[in-house]
């Protein structure tokens, strides 16, 4: 195996002025040169093998007196080079990385205060979060980061629009200034609220955006919502609810609803399994369209999730113009995330194909699945046979007995109206709309019972319930397989060794060294295949 690098088009594009002291021709010493990413480094033709400098000057033109023919340059690069400098700017950060919100605060106080601390955006998982714990964990986190950066995440529930307003009261009673909004179909009043609560104008006509939105969606009728204004209907009646004043729902006419669009695609929990290859740019036209027409003063932002979890996918997504880039799946095997150590184990050893897509708890009665971690849990399957039987019967008395009794049995290791007993007390304390709905509604009272497994699921992985180990339910996506696959024989093998600032730091550093190493390709210059993995830097 060469540990040279190869020079495949044998071009020179120009001249190298310099100490030849300076060069270096050993192996380790090119790498070590290539590596440092804080000066532009020189690739030199020398007496036909490779030497590399990062002194001296470049020239246009050959032959020159005392120089040496190059054959390629690669220019100083920094991860915060990287995606849009509004992004960071507006969100008081040190790159274009961010770590999306992980539902029952799997990213939690920690994991947000951690990343926070290093200059990197990190969203609380709300969803699935009791208020109270809700108002402990903003009051921490504000405590932790007096001036950020940090986020909360508003998750759209369809079914419990009752904890959307909860969480929004809130974030305008607690100054949150930044959400990420995610899982609307459509706008609701709530979202609205958030937005135009935050509008001022200044004296010379100028809005101040202060509540600011990070929407994450995969289709781009939903984008469309996001890159326009909030519609006059909706900011009319939260007018007349007194929940805006009069001149906030005409501001909110003047701004988009998003400040940046997280464009997701494959990713663990709720996902289309789309191709960020293919949605990032469609979404990335629909808003240079809609910017023609509106003309913002500053034109949304469009980032990208899902899948991301390697240098090289990095580097493809700010490749393709990602303002921005967040992860999921990889920060939840971190120390820092709320979840046991049975599920990040469980995560570490997980290949790319070791996912599949389950019903989801939150929207459990429209199809919705998710995406989880399938290998040594039989979650995936038993949350399915659950919903087939939703679908297929009324009510749980028409379950024909001795399904009912595998259910009861296998799934549920109770009988389902003693479960029901648990959904009345879960749903007394947290939302009793619930039961009111499900009262002459056989059909809900049975999807409730279905949802209290799938709830549960997750609870027992968080908790590592160890006689429930076969019925973990873990949101995963495949770049937890990628991830797994690029760290194996590393320091961040071991899920102990995992943390997400290291990680953070790891992924755009190692999209900077890819970026360098491509520079080199397109010129010609292939290293040996051990160099492509940055590992080492920090
Ligand atoms: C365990 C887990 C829980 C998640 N919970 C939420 C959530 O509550 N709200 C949300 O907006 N996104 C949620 N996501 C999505 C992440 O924020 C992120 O967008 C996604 O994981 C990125 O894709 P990846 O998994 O391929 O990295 C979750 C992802 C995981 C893995």
């Amino acid at each position: 195996m060469s540990v040279q690098i190869q020079s495949r088009s044998k071009k020179t594009i120009g001249s190298w002025q310099g100490s030849d002291q300076d060069l270096k021709f050993e192996p380790g010493e090119i790498l070590e040169t290539l590596r440092d990413l804080s000066k532009d480094c020189f690739l030199i033709d020398y007496q036909d093998k490779i030497a590399v400098a990062n002194s001296g000057r470049f020239l246009t033109g050959n032959d020159l007196e005392n120089s040496h023919p190059v054959a390629a340059v690669s220019l100083a690069i920094s991860p915060s080079d990287f995606g849009d400098e509004g992004f960071t700017t507006t969100h008081g950060i040190k790159s274009a990385y961010m770590a999306g919100s992980m539902a029952n605060a799997i990213s939690g106080i920690e994991l947000v205060t951690s990343l926070g601390k290093a200059g990197f955006l990190a969203s609380y998982g709300s969803g699935g979060v009791a208020p109270e714990k809700l108002l402990d964990a903003i009051t921490a986190i504000k405590n932790n980061l007096p001036d950020g950066p940090y986020a909360f995440n508003l998750i759209h529930s369809p079914n419990e629009p009752v904890m959307e307003q909860k969480a929004v009261d809130l974030f305008l009673e607690h100054k949150v200034k930044t959400v990420e909004a995610s899982a609307f179909l459509r706008l609701t009043p709530t979202v609205v609220q958030y937005r135009a609560a935050g509008l001022a104008a200044d004296g010379s006509g100028n809005i101040s955006i202060n509540n600011k939105i990070i929407a994450k969606l995969s289709r781009p009728e939903v984008a469309l919502h996001f890159l326009n204004p909030a519609p006059e209907k909706i900011l009319a009646q939260l007018v007349e609810e007194g929940k805006i004043t009069a001149q906030q729902a005409q501001l909110a006419g003047k701004v988009p609803m998003a400040d940046d669009i997280t464009v997701e695609a494959d990713s663990g929990g709720h996902t289309d399994n789309r191709p960020l290859v293919g949605l990032l740019p469609s979404i990335t036209a629909l808003r240079n369209e809609i910017q023609e027409n509106n003309k913002y003063p500053e034109r949304v932002r469009i980032g990208a999730g899902g899948g991301i979890s390697t240098p090289a996918s990095v580097l493809a997504a700010f490749s393709m113009g990602a303002a921005y880039v967040v992860t999921g799946s990889v920060n939840q095997g971190c120390t820092e995330a709320g979840t046991s150590n049975q599920v990040k184990l469980a995560l570490a050893q997980a290949a790319a194909p070791d996912v599949m897509m389950a019903p989801s708890a939150d929207m459990f009665e429209m199809g919705v699945k998710v995406q989880v971690l399938k290998r040594g849990t039989m979650f995936p399957m038993r949350s399915q046979k659950l919903y087939e039987t939703y679908l297929k019967y009324d009510s749980i008395n028409d379950i024909n007995p001795v399904e009912r009794q595998e259910l009861e049995q296998k799934i549920f290791q109770n009988d389902l109206d003693s479960i029901w007993q648990e959904c009345v007390k879960f749903f007394s304390e947290r939302d009793p709309s619930q039961l009111k709905k499900a009262e002459n509604n056989p059909k809900r009272k049975m999807a409730l019972i279905f949802r209290w497994y799938l709830g549960l699921a997750t609870h027992w992985g968080i908790h590592g319930i160890p006689e429930r180990v076969m019925d973990y339910q873990i949101w995963c996506g495949p770049s937890m397989g990628a991830f797994n696959d690029w760290a194996r024989s590393t320091d961040l093998e071991a899920a102990e060794n995992r943390h997400v600032v290291e990680i953070a730091d790891q992924l755009m550093m190692g999209a900077a060294y890819q970026y360098r190493l491509n520079q080199l390709a397109i010129q010609g210059l292939q290293v040996p295949t051990t160099w492509e993995r940055h590992l080492g830097f920090n």
